[in-house]
């Protein structure tokens, strides 16, 4: 599994991301993520944006469930 990233949705938390990544920002600017794993946030509590700050737990954020309702890159 070494270089793959995996993205794992956390139960009513964010989707955990893991592997060495990069970021890539909506004006092209990229950043080197070498972290064992980042949490990104998907409930839009986060103060931190992409990135879970732990907000969703005071918001009482639920989640539906996180299965795969679609191929990837289907919409
Ligand atoms: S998922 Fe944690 S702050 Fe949004």
């Amino acid at each position: 599994m070494a270089g793959e990233v995996l993205i794992e949705v956390r139960p009513n938390g964010p989707y955990l991301v893991k592997g060495p990544l990069t970021f890539k920002d909506a004006q092209g600017n990229e950043q080197r993520v070498d972290r064992a794993w980042v949490a990104l946030c998907r409930c839009g509590h986060s103060k931190q944006k992409p990135f879970c700050d732990g907000s969703h737990s005071g918001a009482g954020f639920q989640a539906e469930g996180g299965e795969f309702h679609a191929e990837p890159g289907a919409a």
